[in-house]
Parts: structure tokens; sequence; C-alpha cells
């Protein structure tokens, strides 16, 4: 690192050297500078009235000269100041980008690079599967009702026909709101374990004729596998009119069933229980996998099995029966379907957990 030094002797010759000398180390540090900060250090070095290089050149160098060169070296100083003024002046221009070349490298744009991409939301896989089955159903004319996830014992089950003592009011098969003991079992709130109670909600605000289909999430005690996940989604279904008949329901779920999955697939209906339809039914379609031959998917059957459904049991008709809804006037065929094995079914996905890890990756295939 430059340091000025004292001079020997005040000749021309040995003045140039030591000019010489000190301009090199100037222009040499000048050009590391690179930043705004560099740079003050490097004025403060050179220029502070305190200790700066040029205050020792002052010191060392004029007031050191003998009587009789005062003179000379004076102006060679003063030349000196106004050359290390001008080069630290530009090497600011340069550090903070002020020079025109180097404000124009800095502001460079390259047209050619790709623009930014704002990466677009899309609907979760079931949420769009959830939709597309009722947008089948709202074609149809049915209208759309929603009821609360946290339900009273009485609309899941007690208006739904369901048994005191049925296995699903067990709370190894229900989550129950904790601390309840106290209330009446009808009370008792729990997180709805299909979206059923919603007919009864429904029945009580509209008189019929009603077609109205429930899109929702449910929940379940349940451990997560393959095919069982602790919450899932379901549409239920609900036609209720004077001589709705069974034939209306195959017809109906026939239809949806190839609005959904192509006019390819068949439907098959056979005996099921359910508390609050009689007769029921379970409705499977052909095998999305082998189409028909049996696999392993199903089981060797053909057959998915992929939704319960059944004519509306008069018994819950009399919950709602001043209403208008009297068993012996109206009848009603009501479904009600697992929107995640639908959305399972139609995208071949073979674990539901897949749909609830919230994996980008996965995703961003149904986007
Ligand atoms: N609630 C039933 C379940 O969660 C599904 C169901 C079956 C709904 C038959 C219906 C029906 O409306 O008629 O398993």
């Amino acid at each position: 690192m430059y340091t000025v030094r004292k001079l020997e002797a005040f000749s021309a010759t040995a003045l140039d050297s030591a000019v010489r000398e000190l301009l090199a180390a100037l222009e040499a540090e000048a050009q590391q500078v690179s930043s705004e900060a560099a740079w003050k250090d490097f004025r403060d070095r050179w220029m502070a009235r305190k200790n700066g290089i040029l205050t020792q050149v002052n010191e060392l160098w004029l007031k050191a000269a003998p009587g009789p060169q005062k003179r000379e070296v004076g102006q060679r100083v003063n030349q000196l100041k106004s050359k290390v003024e001008q080069i630290v002046e530009a090497a600011q221009a340069r550090a903070s980008g002020s020079g025109t070349a180097a404000r124009l490298q800095q502001e460079r744009v390259d047209v050619t690079l790709p623009g930014i991409r704002r990466p677009l939301g899309a609907e979760h896989p079931v949420i769009k599967t959830m939709h597309e089955i009722v947008q089948v159903f709202r074609n149809l004319g049915y209208s759309i009702g929603e009821g609360p996830e946290i339900e009273s014992d009485y609309y899941n089950f007690e208006s739904l026909n369901f048994p005191p003592n049925h296995p699903a009011r067990d709370t190894q098969d229900t989550v129950f709101i904790a601390g309840q003991d106290s209330k009446p079992q009808r009370d008792r709130l729990l997180l709805r374990t299909h979206t059923s109670p919603v007919q009864v909600r429904y029945m009580e605000q509209n008189p019929p004729p009603i077609r109205v289909v429930i899109p929702g999430k449910v929940h379940r005690s349940d451990t997560p596998d393959a095919t069982h996940y602790p919450i899932f989604h379901q549409v239920e279904g609900l036609a209720v009119d004077t001589n709705i008949t069974f034939g209306d329901l195959k017809g109906t779920l026939d239809h949806a069933m190839k609005a959904l999955f192509g006019s390819a697939m068949k439907t098959r209906f056979f005996p099921s229980f359910f508390p609050f339809t009689e007769p029921s039914a379970d409705v499977a379609v052909t095998c999305f996998v082998c189409g028909g031959p049996g696999c392993r998917v199903c089981k060797m059957s053909g057959w998915i099995e992929l939704l319960g459904c059944g004519m509306v049991d008069p018994n819950v008709f009399e919950f709602v029966k001043d209403k208008g809804y009297d068993p012996k006037k109206v009848s009603g065929f009501a479904f009600g379907m697992g929107v995640e094995r639908v959305a399972m079914a139609k995208y071949g996905i073979g674990d539901i957990q897949l749909l609830f890890s919230g994996d980008v990756r996965f995703l961003e295939q149904f986007a």
C-alpha cells in the first residue's frame, strides 16, 4: 500500500519520480473502487483534511522544501491536488454507476428473457369433481342445498330413521363434540357423517315438489388407508313429488353416470340397506380400469361400487309431515355419492390420501 515518503532531494528529477510514484498508486487504487462504500474510503484516504495523502504531501514535500525550492514544489503540489480531485471524482461516477456507460450497463434489459409468470391457482380435483357432479344435476333442473358440518344427532341420525342404538352412533365411528353427556341424545352435536341430514333440513324449508343436490364435507372416525380418510365429501340428491318411482331413480342415476364418465358407462343396481330409504340399492358402474372383463381393481367383478340410493322411507317423511310431506301423498328418491370415490374412478387415482396430501406435484396434474 502506497505511503508518502519524505523527499531526500527537491530537484526536478526527484520531484518527477515522487509524483510518478504517487500517481501510479492513485490510478491503481481508483481502478479497484467498485462500490459507493469503497469509494468513500478511497476518497478519505487521499483527500481527508486530517492525514489524507494530500495533507501528508503538503507536510512532507511542501513544508519541508527549503526556501528556494518552495515555489517550484508548491506548483507541483497544486497540480497534484487537482489531479487527485479529478480522479477521485471520476472514480465516484464509475462506482455509483452515474456514468452514462455504467448506467446503460446497469439498466440493460434483455428483451429475449421470458416474462415473469404468476402461477395461477386451480380447483382441487375433489372440488372440481364435486362441481362437475353438481353441474350434471343442475342441468336436470336441480337446486343446490347446503347444511352445517357441525350437526345434531337429530338431523344426522334420528330424523333419518336410525334406531337409537345403531352402530353408526357409536363414538368409534362418529366424531362427537365433547362434554354433552347431560344433553338429550337428539341435541348432542357431532361432525356430520354424511350429507343426508340436509335432506330433512331442506324439506323443513321447502315444500314439495323438490329436486335438490347437496354437496358438502363429512367426517368419520376412520383410520386412513388407500380408500378411507376421516374427512371426505359427498353429493346428496333428493327428489320428492307425487308419483316418483324407482324407475325415475334408475333413469336419473344412469344418466348422471353417463354424463360424468362417458356414454359407454353402464350402471348396475343391487339391493342394499339404509335406514332412510326403502327399498335401498347400491349402484355400481363399469370398472374404469378393465372396462368390464374383470381386473384387480374391481376384484374381477367388472364393476365398481359408487353410490347408495333408494326410495325415501315414509318414516323420514313423518318428521316433516307438517311441512307438506304426507307420506300418503308424496314419494321420492334419494342418493348419496362419495366425491373422492368418483374422482378416483374418473382419474384412476389409487390412493385417497393423495387427495389430502397437498403435494403440488400431484395436484398440478389436474390444473
Ligand atoms: N348417506 C349414505 C352414506 O353416507 C349414502 C346414501 C345412501 C345417501 C342412500 C342417500 C341414500 O341419500 O338414499 O353412506
